[in-house]
C-alpha cells in the first residue's frame, strides 16, 4: 500500500462496508489471587471501512481489556484469551503468526489512548516522535521525517506547525496533545482506529473539535473506527452503531439512532436516563442504582439482574442471550440484539 506521507498522494482508499474487524465470542480472564475474573464473557462485534462503532459502559465493563487483546497487549499473564476469534479482514489474528501479527497490529491497526502525556515521551520533542515513525519504517533521513512530522500537525490542525515541531509534549495543551496521538495514529495509514475515551480528560468544547477531527480523517480515509466511551452524549453524532457493555458482555447492539429513540435493554434505559438534559435543569439526575458488579462474583443469571428494576425470578437463574429483536410486527430490526429477557416489553411497552 502506498503512504500518503510519503509519496504526497490520497492513500488507497478503502471501499466503504468492507468487513475489516470482527470480534466473535472473545473470552479474556485473569488469574488473581482471589480467583479468576472473567474481564470479558463473549463479545462480538465487527466494525466495517467507513463505519464508527461505539463501546459503551460503566467502568470495568470490558471494553477497554478487549480493545487491548485486539491490539495484542495483553494476552500475557495475569491476562488470558481462552476463547474465540479476531478476524482482521476474514483472518484470524489469533491464530496468526508473530511477524503476520506484528504487521497486522503496527499498521493495520492504531490505537489512540485517553492519556495523551502518559503515552508521549515526555523528554523527546513531539516531531522526534511523529518522524520516528517514518525513520524506523521508511528509512526516512532526520530532514525528511521532520517534513513529514509538520505536515501531520498541520493535517491535525496544530496551528503554527513549523514552529512548534521542536516542542515537548508538555507545552502543549490536552487537547493540542490529543491531536498529536491522532496524528501519529493516522502516521502508518491504518484500516482501523481504535480510540479508548480519547476525550474524557478534555473539557467538553475541546472534546467535540477532537471528536469532530477524528469523524473527519475517518470520512476521509474511509477507516474504520472503534469509539469507546462511557459517555452516550459525545457518541451521538459520530457513531453509526452502537454496542453496550455490561459485566464483560454484550447486552444490546442498536444503530446508534435506534438505540437513543427505543433501547431495548433496561441497562440502556438506564444509561439514556442518566444523560444531562437541558429541558431538565434544576431536576436531580437518575441514576441507576447500586454498582456493577464484582467480576469475581458476577450475579447468577442476567448479570444486572440486582441493579434491574423490572426483575424477575427468571432473571435470577437464567443467563440471557444476546436475541436478535423484532418490530412489533414481527419483523427483524437490522443489527438489532438485546440479552434480555423482556426486551419486547422493554422495547415495545
Ligand atoms: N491487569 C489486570 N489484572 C486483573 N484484572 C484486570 C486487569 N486489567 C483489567 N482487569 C479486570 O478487567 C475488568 C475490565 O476492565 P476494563 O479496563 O476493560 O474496563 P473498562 O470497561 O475499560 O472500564 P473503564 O471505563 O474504567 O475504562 C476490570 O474490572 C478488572 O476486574
Ligand atoms: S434479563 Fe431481567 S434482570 Fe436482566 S435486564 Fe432483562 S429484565 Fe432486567
Ligand atoms: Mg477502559
Amino acid at each position: 500500500m502506498t503512504t500518503v506521507i510519503e509519496n504526497n498522494q490520497q492513500p488507497d482508499r478503502l471501499e466503504v462496508g468492507t468487513p475489516l474487524l470482527e470480534v466473535k465470542d472473545l473470552h479474556v480472564e485473569f488469574h488473581t489471587r482471589d480467583g479468576i475474573a472473567k474481564a470479558v464473557n463473549g463479545v462480538n462485534y465487527s466494525v466495517a471501512a467507513g463505519e464508527t462503532l461505539a463501546v459503551l459502559g460503566e467502568s470495568g465493563s470490558g471494553k477497554s481489556v478487549t480493545a487491548q487483546t485486539i491490539m495484542g497487549i495483553l494476552d500475557m499473564p495475569p491476562g488470558k484469551v481462552t476463547q474465540g476469534e479476531i478476524l482482521y479482514r476474514g483472518q484470524d489474528m489469533l491464530k496468526m503468526s508473530n511477524e503476520e501479527r506484528r504487521r497486522v497490529r503496527g499498521r493495520k491497526i492504531a490505537m489512540i489512548f485517553q492519556d495523551a502525556l502518559s503515552a508521549l515521551n515526555p523528554v523527546l520533542s513531539v516531531g522526534y516522535q511523529l518522524g520516528e515513525m517514518f525513520r524506523v519504517h521508511q528509512g526516512a533521513s532526520r530532514a525528511e521525517a521532520k517534513a513529514k512530522a509538520i505536515e501531520l500537525m498541520d493535517r491535525v490542525r496544530i496551528p503554527a506547525a513549523k514552529q512548534r515541531v521542536n516542542d515537548y509534549p508538555h507545552q502543549f495543551s490536552g487537547g493540542m496533545r490529543q491531536r498529536i496521538m491522532i496524528a501519529m495514529a493516522l502516521s502508518l495509514q491504518p484500516d482501523l482506529i481504535i480510540a479508548d475515551e480519547p476525550t474524557t480528560a478534555l473539557d467538553v468544547t475541546v472534546q467535540a473539535q477532537v471528536m469532530d477531527l477524528l469523524a473527519e480523517l475517518q470520512a476521509e480515509y474511509n477507516m474504520g473506527l472503534i469509539l469507546i466511551t462511557h459517555d452516550l452524549g459525545v457518541v451521538a453524532d459520530v457513531a453509526d452503531k452502537i454496542a453496550v457493555m455490561y459485566a464483560g458482555r454484550i447486552v444490546e447492539t442498536a444503530p446508534v439512532h435506534d438505540l437513543y429513540a427505543k433501547p431495548a435493554h433496561p441497562y440502556t434505559k438506564g444509561l439514556l436516563r442518566s444523560i444531562p438534559r437541558l429541558d431538565q435543569k434544576g431536576q436531580e439526575l437518575y441514576a441507576i442504582k447500586g454498582l456493577p458488579p464484582n467480576l469475581l462474583k458476577v450475579p447468577t443469571g442476567c448479570a444486572f439482574n440486582p441493579r434491574c428494576d423490572v426483575a424477575t425470578d427468571l432473571c435470577r437463574t437464567e443467563t440471557p442471550a444476546l436475541h436478535q429483536v423484532t418490530g412489533k410486527d414481527g419483523v427483524e430490526l437490522t443489527g438489532r440484539r438485546s440479552a434480555c429477557h423482556l426486551w419486547k416489553e422493554t422495547l415495545h411497552g
